[in-house]
């Protein structure tokens, strides 16, 4: 039950936080150098792009459908979607402290300037860049710090919202399933938000995270440390030390976007390998090009601001063929803002 209280609550904590990490958005862009070098023509897309007004819409649409789910009993809403003001100010000095960082890295077009100290030879190439704005790309403590307030920058604080979507397709999963007996394994877990989210709804689901960062798994760790039942793997997700058939469900947030086209086929047949037959993969990431009428175009900008190598090959990647190739049928597909929840199961 949501009450009228939990409600209003809510309201105002979400435009509070669309407010201020829009509002970040705005600042690092005005910090910022043009998008463009000199003499260069700015880019402009050939497809619709939506309006500010669309795109806000979208953005009540998402929090209107959050609270709808919360008050359908699918899932809790998170009991404070602000941040202690304390932390806010920290997280917001660091960020745009690393404003001019990003900036430098972009108008120099130096995307691969990551903190390599330990093990380069343990990661593949393409691992080793700065996508959007990371700082030492996926490997330092600095930057698993900041990369939950950056994604919410991104996303003009949505981001978290999208993330819950998964919780529709899993709460469907669980049905009447023994939450102990349900294996979860969420790939490339990051710093474990989308994991803590998961435990909250389902504490005792024995789950674990993989991601390729120790960095991130060590934020993640200390995010998941009340709960002794949450495993973390160092590895990446073209080898996962699991075996065939592990896990009952698989979830997979904002990773395929950041592989080049040839890793996505091993990713995909490596999430199906592990995953039980009869077992669902929940995946989210970014809208592809036609999810949502009248917005490709909007998708297309995303990698002229920031470091996004593979994204404009993901927008017309076929997830469907991709999956099925290995072993794994489309269930649904639904959009929700920026990002399309899709659930496959292994057959
Ligand atoms: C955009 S972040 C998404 C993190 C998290 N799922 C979320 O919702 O915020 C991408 C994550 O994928 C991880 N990653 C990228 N390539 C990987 C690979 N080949 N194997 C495992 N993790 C990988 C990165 O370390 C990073 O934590």
């Amino acid at each position: 039950m949501v009450s009228r209280i939990e409600e209003a609550a809510y309201t105002a904590s979400q435009s509070a936080r669309v407010a201020w990490f829009v509002s970040h958005f705005y600042a690092a862009r005005r910090m910022s150098g043009p998008l463009t070098r000199d003499g260069e023509a700015p880019f402009k897309s050939d497809k619709p792009v939506p309006s500010r007004e669309e795109i806000a819409k979208g953005l009540r649409e998402l929090f209107a459908r959050d609270l709808r789910h919360a008050k359908a009993g699918l899932y809790d809403l998170p009991t404070s979607t602000l941040p202690r003001l304390d932390r806010a100010v920290r997280n917001s000095r660091r960020f745009l402290g690393d404003v001019p960082e990003h900036d430098r890295r972009r108008s120099e077009r130096s995307h691969s300037e990551v903190n390599v100290a330990d093990g380069q030879n343990f990661y593949p190439p393409y691992y080793l860049q700065n996508f959007h704005y990371q700082t030492d790309g996926w490997l330092s403590e600095e930057s698993a710090k900041l990369y939950d307030f950056q994604v919410e920058v991104l996303f003009g604080g949505s981001a978290d919202a999208m993330r819950r979507q998964a919780l529709v397709p899993l709460s469907e999963f669980m049905g009447t399933r023994d939450q102990r007996k349900v294996r979860l394994l969420d790939v490339a877990c990051g710093t474990g938000s989308f994991l803590r989210t998961v435990k909250d709804n389902y504490p005792r689901i024995p789950a674990s995270g993989l991601d390729l960062s120790p960095d991130y798994l060590g934020h993640a760790r200390g995010r998941l440390s009340r709960w002794w039942d949450v495993e973390f793997a160092h590895a990446n997700a073209e080898a996962m030390p699991f075996e065939e058939g592990e896990f009952d469900v698989l979830t997979c947030i904002y990773l395929f976007h950041e592989l080049p086209p040839e890793v996505r086929p091993v990713v995909a047949k490596e999430m199906i390998r592990v995953l039980k037959p009869g077992g669902q993969l929940i995946f989210v990431d970014s809208l592809q090009y036609g999810d949502t009428e009248g917005w490709d175009g909007l998708l297309d900008y995303f990698p002229e601001g920031f470091h996004e190598p593979y994204y404009h090959s993901y927008l017309s990647e076929d997830l469907e063929h991709l999956f099925k190739e290995n072993g794994a049928e489309l269930i649904s597909s639904t959009p929700a803002f920026l990002s399309t929840v899709t659930v496959f199961e292994k057959v």
